[in-house]
This record gives C-alpha cells, sequence and structure tokens, in this order.
C-alpha cells in the first residue's frame, strides 16, 4: 500500500529561527511544538535531552530491581506478570533510547560503556524487590509515581516526538499499577497471614516512591523543564496527584500509610515533614526527624545497595547474537 495517511511535518513552519531564544520562548508559550531539534535552541536542547536520559536510565534500572522478584515468583501466573513488567521496561528503555539518538546519544556507549555509578537512577530503584508482594507493592506505588510524571509529560510536552512515543508507555504503565492494586487486594482479602508482610513492605515503600517526586518546590532551583515547557507541573503538584491516589487506594485496602486528607488544605498531606533518611539496614525510616536537604541528596547520591550491583548485572549479561553461542 502506497500513500501517506496524517504524515508528520518534515519542517515546523511557524517555529522562530533557531538562535532567538526569546522569540522561541514565547513561541513555546503560545503552543509551539517542536517536531525537529534542529529547530530548537541549544538551552532547550540540553534541558529535553536531560530529561529523556534521566527517563532511559530510570527504565533500564527497573529491569534489575524485578529480577530477584522474577526468581522468587510464587507460581507461573506470578513469574508471567513480573516478565511483562521487565519486558514492557526494556521496551520504554528501547524507545527513550531511540529518541536520545537524535541528540547523537549511542545506547551501546551509554549502557554498557559508564560504571554503574554514572547511571542517574532515582533512589526507590536502588532497593530491589526480592519477592512477589515487594513487585506488587512496587507496582502499586512506584509504577503510579513514573506514571504520573510521564502522563505529565505525555500531556504538555513541547517536543511533540516525545509525546507521542509516550503513548505506549503510558498504556503499559497503567496497567502495571493496576495489576499491583487488584493483586494487593486479591491477597489482602484471600491471604490474611500475608497482611503483615505487605503492611511492612508499604511502611518501607511509600516513603521512597514520595521521594520519586525530588526536593520541594521552595528548593526547586532548576526550572528549565517547565519554562520550556518538557513538563507541565511542578514537582509539589505531581507529588500531590500521587499522594491523593495512593492515599486513598491504601486506605480502602486497609493498609496504613504516613498521609492524610486535610480539610483545612483540602489536600492531601504526608504526616511527617520532608526530607527524612533511610536506614538501609534496618528498611526502616525515622520520620519523627527532619533532616537539612544536602543530608538528603548525599543519601541519594551515594545510592542505595542495589544501584552497583544492578548496573553490572545488565552490564555483565551476554547479549545479540552471543546469546546464541553453544
Ligand atoms: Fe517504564
Ligand atoms: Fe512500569
Amino acid at each position: 500500500m502506497t500513500g501517506t495517511v496524517d504524515a508528520l511535518p518534515l519542517v515546523d513552519e511557524s517555529a522562530p529561527p533557531p538562535g532567538d531564544l526569546e522569540a522561541f520562548s514565547e513561541w513555546l508559550a503560545a503552543g509551539g511544538d517542536v517536531e525537529l531539534l534542529k529547530d530548537a535552541p541549544d538551552p532547550y536542547r540540553d534541558v529535553l535531552q536531560q530529561t529523556i536520559a534521566i527517563a532511559a536510565d530510570l527504565e533500564i534500572m527497573s529491569l534489575p530491581l524485578l529480577y530477584n522478584a522474577l526468581l522468587n515468583a510464587p507460581d507461573v501466573e506470578a513469574r508471567i506478570a513480573v516478565a511483562a513488567s521487565i519486558q514492557d521496561e526494556m521496551g520504554h528503555a528501547q524507545m527513550m533510547f531511540r529518541l536520545l539518538e537524535e541528540f547523537g546519544v549511542s545506547a551501546q556507549a551509554t549502557i554498557f560503556g559508564r560504571g554503574p555509578e554514572a547511571y542517574k537512577s532515582f533512589y526507590i530503584l536502588e532497593h530491589g524487590c526480592d519477592d512477589y508482594i515487594e513487585f506488587i507493592c512496587m507496582q502499586t506505588y512506584g509504577d503510579r509515581a513514573g506514571y504520573i510524571t510521564t502522563v505529565d509529560l505525555a500531556a504538555n510536552c513541547s517536543f511533540a516526538p516525545y509525546r507521542r512515543s509516550l503513548a505506549k508507555v503510558n498504556f503499559e504503565e497503567k496497567f502495571h499499577f493496576r495489576h499491583g492494586e487488584r493483586e494487593i487486594r486479591r491477597l489482602w482479602e484471600k491471604r490474611p497471614d500475608l497482611r503483615e508482610r505487605i503492611q511492612a513492605t508499604v511502611d518501607w515503600m511509600f516513603p521512597l516512591a514520595v521521594e520519586w517526586f525530588g526536593v520541594t518546590d521552595d528548593r526547586k532551583s532548576r526550572t528549565g523543564q517547565l519554562t520550556y515547557r518538557i513538563r507541565g507541573h511542578s514537582n509539589d503538584e505531581l507529588r500531590q496527584r500521587w499522594l491523593r491516589e495512593a492515599t486513598a487506594f491504601s486506605e480502602s485496602v486497609g493498609l496504613r500509610v504516613p498521609a492524610h486528607y486535610d480539610q483545612e488544605a483540602d489536600a492531601y498531606v504526608l504526616d511527617y515533614r520532608l526530607p527524612v533518611l533511610f536506614d538501609e539496614a534496618t528498611k526502616t525510616w525515622d520520620l519523627t526527624t527532619t533532616v537539612e536537604w544536602p543530608a538528603k541528596f548525599a543519601q541519594w547520591k551515594r545510592g542505595g545497595p542495589r544501584k552497583l550491583p544492578g548496573v553490572a548485572l545488565i552490564q555483565g549479561q551476554r547479549w545479540g547474537a552471543e546469546l546464541w553461542v553453544a
């Protein structure tokens, strides 16, 4: 079959000439969409590249995150669910690295040519999901956090190719957290003997997911993503959406979480004040002690215990044609 349907434009006819940053910013603010990177000024490209590069690293980090949950799945249905999630995340990584090629970035060099410590992942992905309960909790709280971030990008990002590629990502992320919720509810009701373990997992994972959205808005120094309409909402706005949905779900099941609805503020609020520190050895939080942000940044920078082994696992695998050598 020949002919094209809804052919994409090869040039942004309405875009201001590259180099005129002010005109470009005004054009973006008026709803302009970038189709081709060559039409975009360097500062815009830099913020966009950084955003996609972090997204790509996060997708790669979700592969080793789920590795033990795959090995320890209690039955074949559970193993299929974990494998499907891993496969989806692999597809997301592939999509992000395809976009990064537009910036001249090589997936091979980025995944295999860097030391594990150079990966820019998020702290929640650096502790592992070692069994099926941790996996469904990660889907419920972690994948939902990812979904809220990427839905915002898909709705607002001024780089149209990124928006379009996120449609499939978002469909799959939604499937992940819906699956997690359904499984938590099912086990909570059918297996009262597992309730304590589910609650214990949520106790350490919930505050990690709160941290997915980064520093609070009053501390955020880099605002390029909002200025260039790469994102539509701030850290605190996205965190609020997550808090509302995650808390409402937890309460509907009977799970305790350190957050509640505040009538006066007409918002969901945490029962503690950010930032707080996680004790990796005991997997517990000291929610009563608010620390200074530099202490939190240091914890994030050091990375969780599974970050380096996780990347090493990915980099040490045999890939591609090598897999077929007897
Ligand atoms: Fe993903
Ligand atoms: Fe996911």
